[in-house]
């Protein structure tokens, strides 16, 4: 087998609470247009014809009820208590996979296009490749007491998206190694010091996690917009 072929399993840790958002259920269990949010994320996921598998890793209580909610080839795990716990419990139940996409429930509205594309990208060779956008706000960092510390150059950073896709040897290795946590994936590759490659993200691909983001969900997915 050449290194371009293999099976893709995707990951959607969706065990989160989702505090910001509000609602009285887990975030990935909100619903959208008659939907729950990781019913969009799997299908489009499913829909991007790039992807042979599905993991969806949720709160342990919800395992059951997320099963019978499934079609097709989609397989429900429990999580843990912080996203990268989730993660290292879907890649326990992936030994098939020859890539790996990780991504979030809460960007539900993901087109299967940019999932296709992230694919692509690791089969014809690259390892670790996360969609981004330029940032439009200017980015300063700060201390515990609010004080600014410092503004780094705008034009030089970008927003991550998901999903973030990684060969599977890299992803475990790089869990394997990992030590605390991270808020993305692709962080905890670079601490190994490779080579991570950026493509062109979405604006639809937003993570979905205040009541304004949900609003605007909701306005597209009303709209037909998708
Ligand atoms: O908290 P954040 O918005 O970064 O979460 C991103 C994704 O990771 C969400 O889909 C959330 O459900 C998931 N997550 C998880 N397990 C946790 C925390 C977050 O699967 N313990």
């Amino acid at each position: 087998m050449t290194r371009s072929q293999g099976p893709v399993v995707a990951l959607v840790p969706a065990a989160g609470q989702g505090v910001r958002l509000g609602e009285s259920k887990p975030k990935a269990f909100v619903d959208l247009g008659g939907k729950a949010m990781l019913i969009h994320a799997v299908d489009g996921l499913l829909r991007s014809g790039a992807v042979d598998r599905v993991i969806v890793i949720v709160p342990e209580e919800m395992v059951e009820a997320t099963q019978a909610m499934m079609s097709g080839d989609v397989t429900v795990v429990a999580g843990g208590s912080e996203r990268t716990d989730s993660v290292r419990a879907g890649l326990a139940v992936a030994d098939d996979a020859r890539y790996v996409l990780v991504h979030d429930a809460a960007r539900a509205l993901t087109p299967p296009s940019l999932i296709a594309r992230v694919v692509a990208e690791l089969r014809s060779g690259r390892s670790a490749v996360i969609p981004v956008l330029p940032v439009s706000d200017t980015i300063k960092t700060v201390d515990v007491l609010g004080a600014v510390t410092s503004t780094p150059e705008r034009s030089e950073l970008r927003a991550v998206q998901t999903p973030q896709g990684f060969t599977a040897e890299l992803l475990r290795r790089a869990y394997a190694e990992a030590n605390g946590v991270a808020t993305d994936d692709a962080g905890l590759v670079e601490r190994l010091g490779e080579r991570v490659r950026s493509i062109v993200g979405e604006p639809t691909a937003f993570k979905i996690t205040t009541p304004l983001d949900l609003l605007l969900a909701r306005a597209l997915v009303e709209e037909g917009t998708r």
